[in-house]
């Protein structure tokens, strides 16, 4: 088991306190990072929010979302009720001209290191930042926290990124995309650059496609007037996903400082192909999911989740080919996918590699299968290789694809931490690494729009797929059109 080191003793402002991320995701986060001793005991938790709550208010609704998402075995009762005695609350309307800031400053230690936390909408993000300089509470040893997305299209970005910059500095602005803080996803690091076999293969000569697949079974979660006004793209596509493929598309860094390691991000980010208008039809298909069925048991449609009638043109499923004009990647498609309510959860991302040139084997010796690494990033994270062996036996020669598998719950035997823990003690810390830079932000946005532009132009509706499917049969001639297939494992 790794040393855990106490970060700097902090006080993390959250506000919206009472939502829905801070209670499924980051008072679980903390709880865990205080468990294993990361959070110093005069460390503290302040929600804000709107709601007329107390601190024992609060910390009963911080209780209660630990027995929700911390499972049993993690919840030590006297842990548990330490932690909660190390949060407060603050009833705040952060936007409001009569707002009495006044109990911040006397509740904020200037000695410590001070994390506001925006857990709200996006268009808050200006606003809340203004009246904190105002008021006089953002120290040296500030840092500001926004959780994406990021504005709606380029220009509501660009705009935000804008009224928090003249409050925060880039080195203050940690702009969270969670993936980032997910192991798996740190070890494509490692995979690539840790290790020599596979970076040598790592080009158009040897890599045929790339696969990459964000499957939720969820549907809206009662996250709807959110969601309705964002989709697919926006939520995953342009951040989450994007990211994914800039780490397995990024060159190597000259070192895993936090701004080499995101220089090469956004060069990836910019040698993306921007599609045409007319491309955008044959490059994209956007779905809609309506009722089905997942693990036998009914669900609604996307409408009935929403609550309403009306016709929504919203789209909760994405797939699409993406380029990267470099002379690594010329000619390699990237094939994204992502959607809600499909059969089962899962990441991953799949490397195929070519056949090879020509077969020394009789065609009855095999049902070839060309080479492929299958990183899976959640659940059961590990990865596999595929090659092909020969069948054992005599009788003749036969050829058959089999897998070298690394699975880490077996191979290290230990909880995964969440994201979140990780991600909010290097904001603590001060190492933006796994945060989105703002000309990363603005990067992809820029790739984005246009799908966006053509999508509002183009009266189509999504196409319509059950829940419970791999989403509409476009999505399936959009690679097949190309001779290949999505990789079955995600499928099965
Ligand atoms: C969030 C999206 O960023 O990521 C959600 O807003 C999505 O819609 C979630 O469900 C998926 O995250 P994870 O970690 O469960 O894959």
């Amino acid at each position: 088991m790794p040393k855990i080191i106490p970060v700097a003793v902090f006080d993390c402002v959250v506000f919206g306190a009472t939502g829905d991320l801070t209670l499924r995701k980051l008072l679980p986060a903390l709880y865990y990072r205080f468990r294993d001793g990361q959070m110093t005991p005069d460390s503290r938790v302040i929600g804000a929010a709107r709601s007329r709550l107390s601190d024992d208010d609060f910390r009963q609704r911080a209780k209660e979302a630990l027995e929700k998402h911390v499972p049993a075995i993690d919840r030590e009762a006297e842990i548990v009720s330490r932690f909660l005695r190390q949060l407060h609350y603050l009833v705040i309307d952060a936007t409001a001209a009569d707002a009495d800031w006044s109990r911040f400053h006397d509740m904020l230690d200037p000695e410590h290191v001070r994390v506001f936390y925006l857990a709200t909408s996006p268009d808050l993000y200006g606003p809340v930042c203004r009246a904190l300089a105002t008021n006089g509470l953002v120290t040296e040893d500030s840092r500001v926290v926004l959780e994406k997305p990021i504005g709606h299209d380029l220009e509501s970005a660009h705009a935000i990124v804008e009224s928090v910059g003249k409050v925060f500095t880039e080195a203050q602005t940690f702009r969270i995309d969670h993936y980032l803080g997910k192991e798996t996803v740190q070890n494509l690091m490692a995979l690539r650059f840790a290790n020599t076999i596979f970076e040598r293969l790592w080009t158009a000569d040897v890599i045929d496609h790339v696969q990459i697949t964000v499957a939720e079974t969820v549907g809206l979660e009662g996250r709807g007037g959110y969601y309705d006004r964002s989709g697919a793209l926006r939520d995953m596509l342009q951040n989450h996903m994007l990211q994914l493929l800039c780490l397995i598309a990024m060159d190597p860094p000259v070192s895993l400082d936090a701004d080499r390691v995101r220089d090469e991000k956004l060069k990836v980010l910019r040698a993306l192909k921007p599609l045409e208008p007319h491309e955008v039809a044959t490059h994209t298909v956007r779905g809609q999911y309506t009722q089905g069925a997942i693990d036998g048991k009914p669900v609604p449609g996307y409408l009935q989740d929403l609550g309403t009638q009306e016709p929504s043109h919203t789209e909760s499923f994405v797939a699409l080919k993406a380029e990267v004009r470099t002379w690594r990647w010329a000619g390699v498609p990237f094939y994204l996918r992502t959607g809600k309510r499909l059969p089962s959860k899962v990441s991953e991302i799949v490397i195929q590699f070519r056949a090879p040139p020509f077969s020394i084997f009789p065609p009855e010796a095999a049902e070839w299968r060309p080479n492929s690494l299958i990183i899976r990033l959640q659940p059961e994270e590990g990865m596999r290789l595929e090659m092909m062996t020969k069948d054992p036996g005599p009788g003749g020669l036969r050829l058959s694809p089999t897998g070298l598998d690394i699975r880490f719950e077996t191979t290290f035997g230990r909880r995964f931490p969440d994201a979140y823990e990780r991600l909010l003690m290097d904001t603590v810390r001060g190492n933006p690494t796994l945060f989105m830079r703002r000309d990363e932000v603005e990067a992809a946005w820029t790739w984005v729009e246009p799908i966006l532009e053509a999508w509002l132009s183009h009266p189509d509706k999504p196409r319509p797929y059950p829940a419970g499917s791999w989403g509409p049969t476009a999505a399936i001639a959009l690679i097949e059109r190309d001779g290949r297939t999505w990789h079955e494992s995600a499928e099965s």
